[in-house]
């Protein structure tokens, strides 16, 4: 059995100051939840990685990176290399996220390249993927998934799936103008997504966790969390706050308690 996972990608938001504040106060707000049970993590901008992994322990919240290039150095201006990520202890890295894709236009052949690289360097490699409004509107979401999957996780090995995240975000769910998916929708495709999982690894695709994105919030969450396949939340402004993402954290455990969701 898997953990619940609960996480939040800080995007071009808090400075270094600001950032240690929100871990320290996030790590102290959940200290009495079991980590065997839940992982927590939070990505912060680069700029505050060396102060982040220093100002809590990743037992209790693994620091990520928000991206990553694919080659050890080189004449890469602007990027950072996976040796330096390791220089300071990041042990997770996110690839894909859907601004990195959208904005920066980013492809899945370039989040596969991320993905191998990483996993090379031994770190759990978070893809996060999803379809678009105008390919929901299409009916072509299943296959913009699978296909997103299909190339980002190309030569993959088994023995590497554990250090395998999927962060299953719908692009029409995140930020400002985003409506969250339902419960219904979002788990009809994290199931899709588990079973192109176990088309690519077999029965041990089903190890590999996988997260919802777009549009958490204090109301959604448990109803989410509650779902057959999401695994965990990972949530964007609701989990600015330090306080707000830990009381949204309890109230999605009590619900899982609740309805008796096997945890582990
Ligand atoms: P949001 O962001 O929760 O603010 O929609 C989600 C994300 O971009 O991961």
């Amino acid at each position: 059995m898997k953990k619940v996972y609960f996480g939040t990608n800080l995007k071009m938001y808090k400075n270094i100051q600001q950032t240690v504040d929100y871990l320290k106060e996030l790590e102290k707000g959940t200290e009495l939840i079991n980590r065997e049970e839940y992982e927590f993590f939070v990505i912060p901008s680069y700029i505050s990685l060396p102060s982040a992994t220093n100002s809590v322990s990743q037992d209790k919240i693994r620091i990520g990176a928000q991206n990553m290039g694919w080659e050890e150095e080189g004449q890469y201006t602007g990027e950072i290399s996976p040796r330096m990520l390791d220089e300071i202890s990041v042990k997770l890295v996110m690839v894909g996220h859907s601004e990195r894709r959208h904005v920066f236009r980013e492809t899945d052949e370039e989040e596969n390249k991320k993905v191998l690289c990483g996993l090379k360097h031994g770190f759990t490699m978070l893809l996060c993927i999803g379809e678009t409004e105008n390919e929901k509107e299409f009916g072509i979401s299943n296959e913009v998934l699978r296909s997103q999957l299909i190339k980002g996780l190309h030569c993959v090995r088994k023995e590497e799936v554990k250090k395998i995240w999927i962060a299953y975000e719908p692009v029409w769910a995140i930020g400002v103008n985003g409506k969250p998916a339902s419960e219904e929708y979002a788990n009809s495709k994290h199931k899709v997504i588990k079973e192109c999982l176990i088309d690519i690894f077999g029965e041990c695709g089903l190890e590999i966790p996988v997260l919802y994105g777009g549009s958490v919030n204090p109301q959604n969450a448990d109803s989410l969390i509650t779902q057959e396949y999401i695994d965990g939340l990972f949530v964007g402004r609701s989990a600015w706050n330090a306080e707000q993402f830990s009381s949204l954290i309890f109230k999605s455990i009590d619900t899982l308690k609740k309805h008796n969701k096997k945890v582990m």
